[in-house]
């Protein structure tokens, strides 16, 4: 297995949607090990195959560190996301501070869904459906916006994107100290 460098939020491959996977996906398998590694390793709760430069629709997270904490006692350890479709299930909405390995030292409320239902694969292709609310709820939401193309700054009002883009100007000039290997791979210029 190896950690893999994370990709910084100005990366191409992090603006355009993923495309679905197939079962035979050459080195699957071991891009899914090496996503956990890497999460793992950056001290993350998720992460998705566009975060390593992968463009499909898959993440993989474990959010037993922030969940354990939640009334229903539930655990949310390993998961292999492929494929996946949320649905919003009631019209309850809540506000919490998110952070993304991509975004390094930006942390921002951002408005979300309460409670979802989702439907995908796991990484033996075992169709799978299931309802979660809270934080698990918005970890999967946040994966599920990477391999759509949507970052959480996309949701940020306009006086929140001001004030956050000093430190967006620095991540991209790769002048933010990570304890994980991010790639800055600076898009052509006349191209943002
Ligand atoms: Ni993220």
């Amino acid at each position: 297995m190896s950690i893999l460098p994370i990709v910084t939020y100005d990366d191409p491959v992090l603006m355009k949607p993923g495309t679905p996977v197939h079962p035979e996906h050459p080195g699957l398998q071991d891009l899914i090990d090496d996503m956990f590694e890497t999460m793992y390793h950056a001290n993350g709760v998720g992460l998705a195959a566009p975060q390593v430069g992968h463009s499909l629709r898959m993440f993989v997270v474990d959010a037993d560190v922030i969940t354990e904490e939640e009334e229903n006692g539930e655990k949310h350890g390993p998961g292999v996301f492929i494929n996946p479709e949320i649905e919003i299930l009631e019209d309850d909405y809540w506000d919490a501070e998110e952070g993304c390995l991509s975004i390094p030292d930006v942390r921002e409320n951002v408005t979300r869904p309460f409670r979802i239902h989702i439907r995908y694969y796991d990484r033996d292709f075992q169709w799978c459906e299931a309802e979660h609310e809270g934080w698990y709820a918005r970890v999967l939401q946040h994966e599920y916006d990477h391999i759509k193309g949507v970052l959480f700054i996309d949701y940020l009002g306009s006086f929140r994107k001001r004030l956050i883009r000093g430190k967006l100007e620095e991540i991209r000039k790769g002048a933010v100290k990570t304890e994980y290997p991010l790639l800055s791979r600076k898009p052509a210029t006349g191209q943002r």
